[in-house]
């Protein structure tokens, strides 16, 4: 496999083509940004951590009948992908109350949710993420009604293997962000990375922060926590 032509820098990404057409080389990058760029720093060894726990977690959801963009894990930071035409949205699932649904809805941090929220959002720097709902989307083209439906089904069901999956390491999944796009055959995959970067991920019993909360509110061990979250699934 040979690193070809850079195609996109990211925020916390590189993305590179690659010998085969089909397929992409994503760079895992150490760099962390909180406020749609506001702000920046350097979380060290974050993009090796992040290649490892997103490897992870694709090949767990693909023993579960989940299809992503996965390929191999090709370097420390390297992971070798399916090239799709991305869906120009991020897809939330919340399980407990935090982040912005504290201040939209003026409820405490860590309320439970009575049923799991799906929460679409337009993927746009310049407008900042605007939240969509499903008559957007359609109205707008970014995805077609079975496309939705298969992403809102897919994305409950990743929800309910991950919770699992972290619940027996003793980690609560709190919410995450996923993205999906087509292949060549318009077949919908999951993409992207699936890590602390997208996640918020808490101890069962203290409720610490094991998630890029700890880089947005200023915690600290924000290095530690990730490392703590690669650990607990992998050892
Ligand atoms: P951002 O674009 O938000 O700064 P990243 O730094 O994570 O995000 O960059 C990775 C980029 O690669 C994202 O724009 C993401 O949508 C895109 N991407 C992820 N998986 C694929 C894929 N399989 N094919 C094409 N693009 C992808
Ligand atoms: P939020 O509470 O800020 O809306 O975030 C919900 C989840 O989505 C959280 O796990 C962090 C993740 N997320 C991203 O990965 N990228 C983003 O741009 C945003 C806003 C959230």
């Amino acid at each position: 496999m040979i690193k070809g032509e850079l195609l996109y820098e990211g925020k916390a990404k590189t993305v590179y083509a690659t010998d085969n057409p089909d397929e992409l080389l994503v760079y895992f990058k150490d760099d962390a940004t909180a406020g749609n760029g506001a702000k920046h720093d350097i979380i060290a060894g974050k993009g090796i951590i992040n290649n490892k726990i997103s490897e992870f977690f694709f090949k767990q959801l693909k023993d579960r009948g989940i299809k992503s963009h996965f390929v191999e894990k090709a370097g420390e930071r390297e992971m070798v992908v399916k090239k799709l035409d991305m869906i120009k949205l991020e897809i939330v699932v919340r399980n407990i109350i935090a982040g912005s649904l504290v201040k939209r809805l003026g409820l405490p941090e860590g309320t439970p949710l009575a049923v799991p929220i799906v929460e679409y959002y337009y993927k746009s720097d310049e407008l900042g993420d605007p939240m969509l709902n499903r008559y957007h989307i359609l109205a707008l083209n970014l995805a077609k009604i079975d496309e939705l439906n298969q992403i809102e089904h897919v994305a409950f069901s990743i929800n309910t293997i991950l919770r699992e999956l972290l619940k027996a390491k003793n980690v609560d999944l709190i919410d995450f962000k996923l993205e999906f796009g087509r292949d060549k055959e318009g077949m919908v995959l999951l993409a992207d990375e699936i890590s602390p970067d997208n996640c918020r991920f808490w101890d069962v019993e203290t409720h610490k922060k094991l998630d890029k909360d700890r880089f947005r509110q200023d915690l600290g061990g924000v290095e530690e926590a990730y490392q703590e979250i690669l650990n607990r699934l992998t050892m």
